[in-house]
């Protein structure tokens, strides 16, 4: 064993709080969030996602921190502490290898964004290039070999900071990145406001279609998402939150972060549909769209290079404090399970890790061929994979086990919610609503209560 375990702490509960926002709010709330928003009916998506927010994220956030804080220990560790001879550290090994998973795709879109923003600095991007900025963008990605250099590149600074440990390295960065990512956000949807037609994009985000209720598509998609944007059902939080000193308490901080969350996804919403409307360009663009429609928008904007520049500062800096908690996560288990050196484990798996992103990046190119999950590439399947399928089944295991295996008085004394009442909701939703509601969700994606309704209709 080696001396960073059990001594590297978070320094304050601030510096916690903004790392795990760091995690939470990255590519997930203004990539992935658009797209998917834009997909799936804007509004009537944006509602089901903060009811899922709400009932089962909060909660399930503060499950997960329970666990982390009374377990002291990384994602494996701690499940195997507080459940010794039992297979509940499965949980915190599915969660390792996810973390893994989301990373490799992860760092190949942040490198996409680092090269963007080389892109408008250097001016090349502030005139739409030949054949228009779809061409180049489909250019780009299908490269072999460059993207490669800009996702090496960026987890290259993962890497760097990771190795520095929590106080000395992921909480120092944070506590400069979400400052100035929260100030970016709200200058640029300040500015995405006051564009012609803006009102459009704001409508498209606040006014429901009712009619897209009854399709399962944008429940599934929405857990997905509430999933994917608070890093929850992975036990990355997990990790963060056994960095907590003692006296640190949990629940304040717990609905503190899943709200800035968010409204960070509320804040890129109205940074991006406005311009999305005021220019014509189709919300369902699916995943180029902040790749192709922003900049042909930024061109025709005034200041229009400017604002380039800042968005994709912006947006890399989001993708890095987020990449920060998806590192850790395995660094910890190697470092505090194994008894690897923390130096030795951040360059063992961040390497690993870019290996393995190779797949994703060649499959907008050489590998354009392989759709894993049905016509989906290598990078849509895995986000696919993990998102729909991994978080969510973390998620139901943490509730089963905060809700079933943990005694109740055990459960209630961990989550250190201090009022009665307020436990008592608390444990009900993690034990009872929760897993019914997720349960649900997952036979509905698996197609079966499709089948069942077909049948019962057939009889
Ligand atoms: N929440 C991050 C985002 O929104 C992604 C992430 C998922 C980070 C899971 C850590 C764990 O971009």
């Amino acid at each position: 064993m080696n001396d960073l375990q059990g001594s590297d702490q978070w320094r304050t509960r601030l510096g916690f709080m903004l790392a795990a926002m760091g995690s939470a709010v990255g590519l997930g709330n203004i990539w992935r969030f658009s797209y998917v928003a834009g997909e799936n009916g804007g509004a009537t998506f944006l509602l089901v996602y903060l009811f899922f927010v709400l009932l089962i994220g909060i909660p399930l956030l503060l499950a997960e921190f329970s666990i982390g804080k009374a377990g002291q220990l990384d994602a494996v560790g701690s499940f195997r502490k507080l459940a010794p001879k039992t297979k509940w550290y499965l949980t915190g090994l599915m969660g390792v290898i996810g973390g893994i998973l989301i990373l490799s795709f992860y760092s190949v879109v942040s490198g996409w964004s680092l090269f963007y923003l080389y892109k408008y600095i250097t001016g090349a991007y502030w005139n739409e290039p030949d054949g228009g900025f779809g061409a180049a963008f489909g250019a780009w990605i299908s490269n072999s070999y460059a993207p490669l250099f800009w996702q090496a590149l960026f987890l290259g600074v993962t890497i760097f900071i990771v190795m520095r440990g929590i106080k000395g390295g992921i909480e120092k960065a944070n506590n400069f990145l979400m400052p100035a990512l929260a100030l970016l956000m709200i200058i640029m949807a300040v500015y995405g406001l006051t564009l012609d037609n803006a009102m459009q994009g704001v409508k498209f985000l606040f006014t429901p279609d009712w009619g897209q209720l009854s399709n399962p598509q944008v429940y599934i998609m929405a857990l997905g998402q509430a999933f994917f944007s608070l890093s929850i059902g992975i036990c990355g939080m997990l990790t963060y939150s056994s960095y907590l000193k003692e006296k640190d308490r949990l629940p304040a901080a717990t609905v503190g972060i899943g709200l800035m969350d968010t409204l960070f996804a509320v804040i890129a919403g109205l940074m991006i549909f406005p311009a999305v409307f005021s220019f014509g360009v189709d919300p369902a663009s699916g995943p180029p769209l902040v790749f192709i429609t922003l900049p042909t928008i930024f061109e025709s904007m005034p200041l229009g290079n400017v604002v380039g520049i800042v968005f994709f500062i912006l947006l890399t800096m989001a993708a890095l404090s987020s990449a920060l908690s998806l590192l850790e996560l395995p660094v910890a288990f190697f470092n505090r399970t194994l008894g690897w050196s923390r130096k030795v484990a951040t360059l063992v798996c961040g390497v690993f890790i870019f290996i393995l992103g190779i797949a994703s990046s060649l499959g907008f190119g050489i590998w354009s061929g392989v759709t894993p999950i049905g016509d989906n590439g290598i990078l849509d399947s895995i986000d696919y994979i993990t998102a729909n399928i991994m978080l969510p089944l973390g998620g139901l295991l943490i509730a089963l086990f905060v809700g079933w295996y943990l005694p109740k008085k055990r459960a209630a004394r961990f989550s250190e919610i201090e009022s009665q009442g307020l436990t008592s909701v608390w444990y009900f939703l993690v034990k009872f609503v929760i897993p019914v509601l997720m349960i649900v969700i997952f036979l509905f994606q698996l197609g079966i209560i499709d089948y069942l309704i077909e049948l019962l209709l057939t009889m």
